[in-house]
């Protein structure tokens, strides 16, 4: 097909032509909103780095979950940031830790949103790694059956999904084996699989307190130069148990997303992470870029290169807009 015999401008004259070929469309079932809950009464922080985020107590984070439930968004993901944090990080798998508290409030209220968690130990260790400490080294094993009991903890809150973060080995399936052995087997996994070092999380560490202390996580997070690597961390997670994967951050890394989809054959979620929507966020505010329309062609990017589903800040706006 060539010019002038085939014109690729023909079917583009119009909206109604240009809807009709379209090939990716969003809609509010592709978001999962993430949220940062704290303890107390009436506490609503601003996050400066993240426009319209706060942490918050559980009567405000309710709020924002009715605001997702309004615009049929059908997933939430719980962050806690504690009230002490410890060298083992304890807080995250107490029973009246600030996730499973959490947990428990927005599921009784809205017992038809999907409520996820992250797992992981950084927000509630005292030296901000995501598994505990051999000296300066990150004790990989010696992490495992603390990230499990915080997952289990996590579905005996009422949980409907587990996401470990962390990027420890073998983190799936010890997950997998401790929710079984608890009567959670119907409790699904979703694996921040390929999960990089990445300074797009910058914001985050802020809005979750969770700065390491000293280095930094490159000895558990892949680096950014790796793509093969990619696939075989999800394959791994794929044969401990994991239910979906995920790559994280998104847009930087639409390549890994669309290999993924390519070679997985799992649900895949992308996390259009903290520095991602600061970014944007930044430069509207500067006047410099249209934010809806920049918020909207990243998000249809993302689920362009393969994603399944998106966990990602503009969760609420977007799907504002697509219901309009
Ligand atoms: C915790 C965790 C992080 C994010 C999600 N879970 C931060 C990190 O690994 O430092 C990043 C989320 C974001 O930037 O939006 N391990």
């Amino acid at each position: 097909m060539l010019f002038p015999e085939y014109r690729p401008r023909r079917m583009r004259r119009t909206e109604a032509l240009r809807r009709m070929i379209r090939e990716t469309a969003l809609s509010p079932d592709d978001f999962i909103l993430p949220l940062f809950a704290v303890e107390g009464k009436d506490v609503r922080n601003p996050i400066p780095s993240m426009p319209g985020h706060f942490q918050q107590s559980i009567d405000h984070l309710l709020t924002c979950v009715q605001d997702a439930a309004d615009q049929s968004i059908p997933a939430v993901i719980l962050f806690g940031l504690p009230d002490k944090k410890d060298p083992l990080g304890t807080r995250a798998y107490a029973k009246d830790g600030i996730v499973q508290k959490a947990v428990r409030a927005v599921k009784e209220r809205f017992p038809e949103m999907v409520v996820i968690t992250d797992v992981c130990l950084c927000q509630y260790t005292d030296h901000g790694h995501c598994g505990v400490l051999d000296g300066r080294e990150i004790d990989n094993d010696g992490s495992l059956d603390l990230l499990a009991r915080t997952a289990l903890s996590h579905a005996q809150a009422g949980a409907d999904m587990v996401a470990p973060s962390d990027m420890m080995d073998g983190r799936v399936a010890e997950i997998r084996a401790l929710l079984d052995d608890n009567s959670f087997s119907q409790i699904p996994i979703m694996a921040y699989s390929a999960k990089y070092c990445s300074a797009f999380y910058g914001p985050f560490r802020e809005a979750a307190d969770s700065a390491p202390q000293f280095g930094d996580r490159r000895t558990y997070q892949m680096d950014p130069a790796n793509a093969q690597e990619a696939i075989r961390e999800a394959t791994m997670d794929v044969e401990e148990g994991a239910d979906i994967i995920m790559v994280k951050p998104a847009l930087p890394y639409l390549d890994i997303i669309s290999r993924l989809r390519e070679e997985i054959d799992l649900p895949l979620a992308a996390y259009n992470v903290s520095g991602e929507f600061s970014m944007i966020k930044a430069a509207a505010q500067m006047g410099w870029v249209d934010e809806e329309r920049v918020m909207m062609e990243s998000l249809t990017a993302i689920k362009r290169a393969g994603a399944d589903m998106i966990l990602t800040y503009f969760a609420v706006e977007a799907a504002r807009l697509l219901n309009r």
